[in-house]
């Protein structure tokens, strides 16, 4: 865990993550919108990853547009089931969503290259296990208890069965 907030405080991530970045039955946190929701993400995020200069700008917009939904959505659960630990997972959200909103402002006006975009995407996809591993499945574990009293039941498809999904984004 130190590993972690040594790198999170200098502001550095792994250049190269958007390069194993897959959605796998793993991440599943047993929230089903959440769960889909996430998986969108790493379909975008890897579209962005994989951009070239004619795909760029609708790459970077379908990523905010992404976020602004997941995030959106998830900030409606809080609020309705009256979560504790909104303001420290908001803040992660909003962080998030100001870097990407300044990339792609910046990207329209013609100021950031591929590289800068690339690397935008690297660290999406560095940051997402972190998020959803300590505060998405913190959240899951609380809906699910507001709902059933207990914990989710997660059910993971058979290894092999995941979905293979072409980006659509070109
Ligand atoms: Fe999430
Ligand atoms: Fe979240």
């Amino acid at each position: 865990m130190s590993h972690h907030h040594a790198r999170a405080h200098q502001g550095e991530f792994d250049e190269n993550a958007a390069e194993q970045f897959e959605w796998s039955d793993a991440m599943l946190l047993g929230h089903g919108q959440m769960d889909d929701a996430h998986e969108e993400f790493v379909h975008v995020v890897k579209a962005l990853a994989a951009c070239d200069a004619a795909t760029a700008l609708g790459c970077l917009q379908a990523v905010e547009d992404h976020l602004l939904a997941h995030f959106g959505t998830e900030r409606e659960w809080m609020e309705r089931t009256e979560y504790p630990a909104m303001d420290c997972h908001l803040d992660e959200h909003q962080k998030v969503l100001d870097t990407v909103q300044q990339v792609n402002r910046l990207a329209q006006a013609g100021q950031v290259g591929l590289r800068d975009v690339r690397r935008l995407a690297a660290a999406l996809a560095d940051w997402f296990p972190k998020h959803a591993t300590y505060l998405d499945s913190a959240l899951s574990a609380w809906i699910s208890k507001r709902r059933h009293g207990g914990a989710p039941v997660i059910l993971r498809r058979a290894l092999g069965e995941g979905v293979q999904q072409k980006s659509t984004l070109a």
